[in-house]
Order: C-alpha cells, then structure tokens, then sequence
C-alpha cells in the first residue's frame, strides 16, 4: 500500500488511523479544537479549500458523515460535488475505479469514500494520481477514521486527558468500523482501560483489540467507567439478523438508567448514530445529562474540517505546474 504521509510527513490521504503517531494524532485534534463552534454561534468560515474540489462518493447509507463532510468543505471554502449508489453509474456496472477516473479528469481534488467493500479505500490510493487524496468516510466494518479521532476529540473536551481513563464500548463490536477506529485512537492517546462488552456472538475476533478486556455482561463491563461508548447492531452486515430480537436485547444489554448506575458518576455516555432508541440505548440516556451523543456530531464537522484542511496543504505540493 502507498503510504498515507508523504516524504515530507504530510497528510495525503486518511483511510486509517493505523500508523499515525500520537502526536500526528493530536494535531488533528488541535486543529479541529480551533474550528469548532458551538450551534448557534456563527460557524467557522475560511479559504483553507480555496480552489480544491471534493467528490463525495458514499455507496453506502450516510446521515451525520456525508452532512459533516460536505459541510466542512464548503465552510473551508471547496466545491463540493455528492454522489451515492442510486444517482451514480456504479449501479449501471461502471467500477469503482472507472468512476473515479471519469471524476479525476473533472479536477476532483479530494474523494471522500464510502463503500461495503473491505480494501476499497487502500486499492484506490494505489491509483490515484499524485495529486489526488482519498478519504474514508467508512469502509465495510474495518474502519472508520473520522469517527475515531471525533470520538477522541469529544472525550478529551470533557476528561482533559486520555491517561487512566476506563473506556468500555458496548455493542455489535464485531461488525462496528467505528469500535475498531475509536478503540485504535484511544489505544494511541493513552488510554490503558478499554473494555469491548458485547453478548459473546458479536465480540471480535481473539486478535482484535489487543489490550482491550472483553466482557459479556453489561452490568461487568461498565462498571467505574469514564465513558460508555454505545454501538447499534449492524443487521445489514449479518447473515442471519431476524433471528436478533430487539426486545430481548435490550433486556441483556440496553442502556437504561439504571444501568448506567454502574459507571462512574461523571460518566459520558457516547453513540455514533443512528442510534436504536429502546434497542441498545433507552431515550431517557440519550436525553439525559450525561450523553454527549450530539457533541459528537458538532465535532464531526471540526474534525473532518481539520483533515480536510491538512490534506489540502500537502495537496498544493504535489500539484502540476500550470
Ligand atoms: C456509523 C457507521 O456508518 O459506521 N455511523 C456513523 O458514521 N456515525 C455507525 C453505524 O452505522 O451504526
């Protein structure tokens, strides 16, 4: 795979966290942390994308990543073009590939790519033209990098810190590209006490996750924590999901209140969306005090805005002359 930094350490493309240092980290989060701006005040409005065009490929179903990074690709002031599975001629059989060459003569600067397809994202940036960035808004169930550094950014708004916090991410951990990302940053950040708590059928993989304690009970695995992270369960990425019966699993494995008793008292309970109310989170936890749940999708836009703005600089050099 071509490496995601260029000679000189700059951002080219963002397909996963893997790789990126604590501090590469951090400056992301840095630079985001000077973007964002809470709703009501006027959002942050600059040049940084002045004559770059993104295309927003998301073959698969999007609310909170598409918004977030059309959004702050125009507030850095690119063109931006969207596209999905249904308006494109990737339902007519054109590949992946064709699609983003066709787009490639057009002067797209920067694709943010969502697909079902494990790879897709890595066999693009082996060939793009030098002077073109991918970006993954989420690929298959392996990663989801965007979402891992604004999770971050939200827990440290709050924690001020990463050291000795207790992080337990509940839910279909298995098929979650957002568990694996959000996990890996934190696990870079320094945090020691990640906990993955899932019924046994939807825990990873031994392998995954290394230094992570598993749990098959709630109640075991968010004792004392810091954060609760709550995933969905992904049926669109199981065989066999009638067989899940939503009631039952939020009997066994819901947030309710008084679960949420367990963690520790100044806990922030944390969700990706779309979110299952009454399935894995009771709306009275969504709702309440400790869910930061929209936070998240304010620092979204921050965060994408701070990717989007390093690639651009590492862009203009790889450029062609006029
Ligand atoms: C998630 C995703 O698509 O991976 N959503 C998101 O990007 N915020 C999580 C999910 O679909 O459950």
């Amino acid at each position: 795979m071509r490496s995601q930094q260029d000679s000189a350490g700059g951002l080219r493309h963002l397909i996963t966290l893997d790789g990126l240092t604590r501090d590469a980290l951090t400056s992301i989060l840095d630079r985001a942390e000077s973007y964002r701006r809470l709703p009501g005040q006027p959002a942050y409005e600059g040049r940084e994308l002045a004559g770059v065009t993104v295309a927003n490929l998301f073959f698969e179903p999007s609310t909170r990543t598409r918004a977030s990074f059309d959004l702050a690709s125009r507030r850095l002031g690119a063109h931006v073009i969207n596209l999905d599975q249904q308006g494109s001629s990737r339902v007519k059989g054109e590949t992946m590939l064709d699609t983003i060459y066709t787009l490639e003569a057009m002067n797209i600067d920067v694709f943010v790519i969502r697909d079902s397809e494990p790879g897709m994202p890595e066999f693009l940036i082996d060939h793009v033209a030098p002077h073109v960035s991918v970006i993954s808004a989420g690929e298959a169930h392996v990663s989801h990098p965007t979402q891992g550094l604004l999770d971050a950014l939200t827990i440290r708004t709050h924690k001020r810190r990463f050291a000795g916090l207790k992080v337990a991410i509940v839910g279909d951990i298995k098929h979650s590209r957002v568990a694996r990302s959000s996990a890996h940053a934190l696990n870079v950040l320094g945090v020691s006490d990640l906990r993955v708590v899932a019924p046994e059928a939807l825990l990873p993989a031994m392998d995954e996750f290394p230094g992570a304690q598993r749990f098959t009970r709630i109640e075991d695995g968010i004792a004392g924590a810091d954060v609760v992270m709550m995933l969905r369960i992904q049926k669109e990425r199981m065989v066999q999901s009638a067989a899940l019966d939503d009631a039952a699993y939020f009997r066994d494995f819901g947030l309710d209140s008084r679960r949420l008793k367990l963690a520790s008292p100044s806990a922030l309970v944390m969700h990706p969306g779309p979110m299952n109310r009454g399935v894995e989170i009771s709306s009275e936890v969504a709702d309440g005090p400790r869910s930061v749940i929209r936070e998240q999708v304010n620092n979204g836009v921050a965060v994408r805005m701070a990717v989007l703005a390093a690639i651009a600089v590492t862009l203009t050099r790889h450029r062609r002359p006029l």
